[in-house]
């Protein structure tokens, strides 16, 4: 047991709502902040204003409300160092070094980590120049793989048959990486570490693309579920042993140990497990499902991976049951989303679907008493079910009570998966 914690979760997306539902459940904390946060957050936390990429600021956001950890959401604070603002404020922060993370800030860092770890991934060129790029884009054939090499959200990557738009793609971006095409399915695995010892989370799957049967451009993520029935039972311990333990490793080896949230994108191909990207951050949406399957009380292993004492926490308790989750869009997402819609139907689900039901918010805002759109992804609806067909009814007959103007998402979340199990 923990002696009581205040826990300062710094973000505003749907996974900040995750992790702050997660620690509102949690008999640990005695009290919860969150920094920016967003409507649907301030139901179950304390919020603040924060520029959340201003790592004086949070520490000393975190400095006034005595808070004993500090839980940094999304990558951008992450790769701004934010976590070592607070950290040198001596406050315990879950989330990764600004270096460490650039895992996940720079491909090509995190193609160098692989190579020294031995880590199986797609075999890739960085290039910096149009005669780089059409000489990779060559060797590789179609479908072309081009990756910019900074963070994007989620929406540097254009994977295409067509030459002129890789091509174009790559020389937009001052630095790309052009990789090898993996085929076969995505899996997320999610691992928390202290540096030096490696815990992994139950898999996820994503549903990257923004229509139904894949179609569309990339999107930040548009649904997830967990578990994933099709996946071979030994997973977990193959990726633990191929791939995170080594990169966990290879980093501390480099002197850029790496605490926090260890995301292991990997392609399950017919040539074995490859990573396709890591992250260095909880992934939105597979965190919804996730948390919603994980019995043991969050705060205590947060603080474990911010304390370096993760060797010493007991096994994971996890949930039989099935999650799903459904990402509900603005209209004209990933593009130019539009905001500023009132959302209809929350109150609904909170009567009729709750618990097994419940709305993760992401860009949204009050409104006086309305709460309207602020953002592309606008929120999550996630359920747990006793498998994924429940799991999935669940979630789409909560979603039918949510009103938003031309809003997107998409019907096929799960629906293979919960057809084969
Ligand atoms: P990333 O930002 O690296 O996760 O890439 C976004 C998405 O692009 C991934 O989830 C995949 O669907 C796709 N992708 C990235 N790299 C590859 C690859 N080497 N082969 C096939 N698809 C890829
Ligand atoms: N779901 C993908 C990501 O979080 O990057």
């Amino acid at each position: 047991m923990l002696a009581g914690v205040k826990v300062l979760v710094i973000g505003s997306g749907a996974r900040e709502h995750a992790l702050c539902r997660s620690l509102s459940l949690d008999p640990d904390v005695t009290a919860l902040y969150c920094a920016p946060g967003n409507a649907g957050i301030a139901e179950v936390a304390e919020l603040h204003p924060v520029d959340a990429l201003d790592g004086a600021a949070v520490a000393r956001l975190a400095g006034e409300l005595a808070a004993d950890l500090v839980v940094v959401g999304p990558e951008a604070p992450l790769v701004a160092g934010v976590a070592d603002a607070v950290r040198a404020a001596g406050i315990p922060c879950f989330g990764p070094s600004g270096e460490a993370a650039q895992l996940e800030g720079s491909k090509a860092f995190a193609k160098d980590v692989m190579a020294g770890a031995g880590v199986p991934t797609a075999r890739s060129y960085v290039c910096t120049t149009p005669d780089e790029v059409d000489e990779a884009l060559d060797a590789f054939g179609a479908p072309y793989v081009v990756k910019d090499d900074g963070l994007a959200a989620g929406k540097g990557v254009v994977v295409t048959d067509d030459l002129e738009a890789a091509r174009a793609h790559a020389n937009a971006c001052d630095r790309v990486v052009i990789e090898e095409f993996l085929d076969g399915p995505e899996v997320s695995l999610f691992a928390i570490t202290d540096g030096v010892t490696v815990v992994p989370l139950q898999p996820a799957q994503d549903f990257k693309r923004a229509l139904d049967g894949d179609a569309g451009p990339n999107t930040g993520g548009m649904g997830a579920y967990s578990p994933l029935p099709w996946a071979d039972p030994k997973l977990v311990d193959e990726v633990m042993e191929t791939v995170l333990q080594p990169t966990v490793d290879e980093l501390r080896r480099r002197g850029t140990a790496f605490s926090g949230l260890l995301y292991a994108g990997l392609a399950i191909t017919s040539r074995g497990v490859r990573v396709i990207e890591f992250n260095a951050r909880f992934g939105d949406p597979e965190t919804q499902v996730v948390l919603a399957r994980l019995k043991t009380p969050l705060a205590g292993v947060l603080l474990a991976s911010a304390n370096g004492t993760l060797a010493d926490l007991p096994p994971l308790r996890w949930s039989d049951e099935a999650a799903v989750t459904v990402v509900v869009a603005s209209h004209n997402y990933p593009e130019t989303p539009r905001t500023g819609d009132p959302i209809t139907g929350l109150a609904d689900v909170a009567a009729q679907d709750a618990p097994h039901a419940y709305v993760l918010h992401a860009g949204t805002k009050r409104d006086g008493d309305a709460v309207v759109s602020a953002g592309g992804r606008v929120l999550s609806v996630t359920a747990t079910g006793s498998d994924l067909t429940q799991a999935r009814e669940r979630a789409y007959a909560a979603l039918s009570r949510i009103g938003l103007d031309g809003s997107q998402h998409r019907t096929d979340i799960a629906a293979k998966a919960a057809a084969e199990a």
